[in-house]
């Protein structure tokens, strides 16, 4: 039978032992391997078997976000946890200005387009300009935040939002599919090691319902839980959620 143990040894990982979650993704994004990848997608991690996504799937992907998020030529967009910046970089043609912000100065620094402004920090720390966006993407990122964190990261992105705003929070680990994810006996033993060396897989899991009641807590008008279509990569085990502000 294959244990935890088994799997990987603890023992060699000891400086992670005593390591918050979050200080090790902080560490992660400044210095592993795989932002220092050549292609913008495995930077971050959008690969399958190690291979990027590929154009037909990613263009599929940009183009269903694009009609979700509809937006105009006057818009001010904030493309949180932006990293290498392929959504930066997709929808700066279509808006005035991105705002992108992001820990990692080494992601940020891949994006190209003129009206892109980067903005090296910590969402958990950060203070956003008061109303200031029309639309605001947070994809693929959430992973990285606690529960406890989020009241004031959404809070933060709700009284930086004008009234009319679109916010989509895009590719949510579903805590209901987590062993969809963790599929296979070697995927499980690496996922409860990871626990027990305090070097996470994925992050945080999610239920859909406690961010879509935070959400309206927070004041957010309306909220709409979307699964995501086949040609998402992550749609076996991630969700999407629509937040839109009226004041
Ligand atoms: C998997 S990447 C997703 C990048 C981008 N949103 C995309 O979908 O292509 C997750 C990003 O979250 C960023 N991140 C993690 N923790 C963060 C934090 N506390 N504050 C700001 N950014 C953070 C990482 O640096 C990384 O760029």
């Amino acid at each position: 039978m294959l244990r935890a143990m088994d799997f990987e040894d603890v023992g060699s990982e000891i400086k992670y032992e005593f390591m918050m979650e979050k200080d090790f993704w902080m560490e992660y994004w400044q210095k592993d391997d795989m932002i220092f990848r050549d292609h913008l997608q495995s930077k971050i991690g959008r690969t399958i078997n190690g291979q990027p996504i590929s154009d037909e799937m990613w263009n599929k992907t940009t183009q269903y976000i694009a009609d979700l998020m509809r937006c105009e030529k006057s818009h001010f967009f904030l493309d949180v946890c932006a990293g290498s910046g392929v959504f930066s970089d997709f929808f700066s043609t279509q808006v005035h200005g991105i705002d992108a912000v992001d820990i990692s100065e080494p992601l940020l620094s891949n994006i190209k387009a003129p009206n892109v402004n980067k903005i090296i920090g910590d969402l958990s720390a950060i203070k956003l300009d008061k109303e200031k966006y029309d639309r605001v993407l947070f994809y693929f990122a959430i992973q990285h935040f606690s529960l406890q964190e989020l009241p004031q990261i959404l809070n933060n992105i709700f009284q930086s939002c004008k009234s009319g705003a679109v916010v989509l929070i895009g590719d949510i680990p579903d805590i209901e599919k987590k062993y969809d994810f963790f599929n296979s006996s070697e995927r499980r033993a690496a996922y409860f090691n990871s626990l027990i060396t305090c070097k996470p897989i994925i992050g945080e899991w999610f239920f859909r319902q406690d961010l879509v009641e935070m959400a309206k807590f927070i004041g957010f008008t309306k909220v709409t839980f979307l699964p995501q279509p086949g040609f998402c990569i992550n749609a076996h085990y991630r969700f999407d959620l629509i937040l839109e502000v009226e004041r």
